[in-house]
């Protein structure tokens, strides 16, 4: 594939651990460069890929003169896989693949607005036809949403600051661009070696533009009711707070003991949950190799089997 790339990152751990095999069928919700999809693809596996943004559509097209008719893609935000399995004939599924967040493709593109390393409007869209952009929700929010919104990903403390400083750019109207935006919050000169100050700003909008947590709160209840029988949840994240709510999600359907038969009679469907879960960080090796994997946490839920109902 020309053009710019991404790295799937912990895919040797996703691939050992939740251990896709030949004929099943897996969701990834996630496309983006199809590198998770491919290797689930090599493995024998059907796979329904969506995504967002329509441009990762382009290249599962390209992909499926490799694969034909085992991948299929739907457009759209995993929150709505159900619709989309049921949109190509299926009713469960064996495995769900989200890796969170943005590609490398999308934060090299300058036009996207999700870096602070070029001049761009105000963007931060997955999905261009998005109802809000950054823009607009810097412009439109008060002080106090803004200091939530900022919440998400800045440090104890700073959120407040970063508001009134939204604030008093859009007062003077200098907040058109993302150049506007990083000297609007004080951040154009990091300090050595650190992370730079805009970062937590950019990502905390980006979220809220893209309402990531809303998505994977969404996302998480959908894909549980989603799996067969043995079925593997599997989740990249790369920011605590998703990572939070992956983790208390698979605690809380997590199943403890023999599953007894409710009060309801015998033919009451059984309480649905996992039956182990585990999380799995990147390798010293990984992170020397693609530095952005640092960040990542996979965590994987096994849905029970028959033999446990
Ligand atoms: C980290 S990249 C995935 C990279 C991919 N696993 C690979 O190996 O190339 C995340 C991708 O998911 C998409 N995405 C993020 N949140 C989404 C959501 N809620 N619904 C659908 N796609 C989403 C983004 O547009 C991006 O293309």
């Amino acid at each position: 594939m020309d053009g710019p790339q991404h790295e799937p990152v912990l895919l040797r751990e996703l691939l050992e651990a939740a251990a896709p095999t030949d004929g099943e069928h897996w969701i990834d919700g996630t496309f983006g460069f199809g590198g998770h999809a491919a290797a689930l693809l090599e493995r024998g596996a059907r796979v329904l890929a969506m995504d967002r943004d329509p441009e990762a559509e382009q290249r599962a097209v390209l992909l499926r003169a490799t694969w034909g008719d085992r991948l299929s893609f739907v457009p759209g935000n995993f929150s709505e896989m159900a619709a989309a399995a049921a949109e190509i004939g299926w009713g469960s599924v064996d495995g769900v693949v989200l890796d969170l967040g943005i590609s490398s493709g999308q934060l090299d593109d300058p036009s996207r607005g999700f870096s602070f390393r070029w001049d761009a409007p105000l963007d931060m869209r997955m999905d261009p036809a998005g109802p809000v952009t950054a823009g607009d929700l810097l412009q439109e929010l008060g002080e106090d949403d803004l200091v939530r919104l900022f919440a998400v990903a800045a440090r104890p403390g700073e959120s407040r600051r970063l508001a009134r400083a939204v604030v008093r750019a859009r007062q003077r109207g200098r907040l058109q661009t993302t150049g506007d935006f990083v000297a609007a919050v004080g951040a154009a000169r990091p300090s050595r070696g650190r992370i730079h100050p805009a970062t937590r700003a950019f990502l905390a909008l980006r979220m809220a533009v893209n309402d990531e947590l809303g998505s994977l709160e969404r996302a998480l209840p959908a894909a549980l009711r989603l799996l067969a029988p043995g079925g593997r949840l599997a989740v990249i994240s790369f920011h605590s707070e998703e990572d939070r709510r992956v983790k208390l999600f698979l605690r809380e359907h997590l199943l403890r003991g023999p599953v007894e038969p409710s009060d309801a009679g015998e033919s009451s469907e059984p309480e649905e949950g996992f039956v182990r879960q585990a999380r799995f960080l990147p390798s010293e090796e990984e992170i020397l190799r693609n530095p952005r994997s640092r960040s990542a946490r996979l965590r994987v839920g096994w849905k029970k089997t028959r033999e446990d109902l």
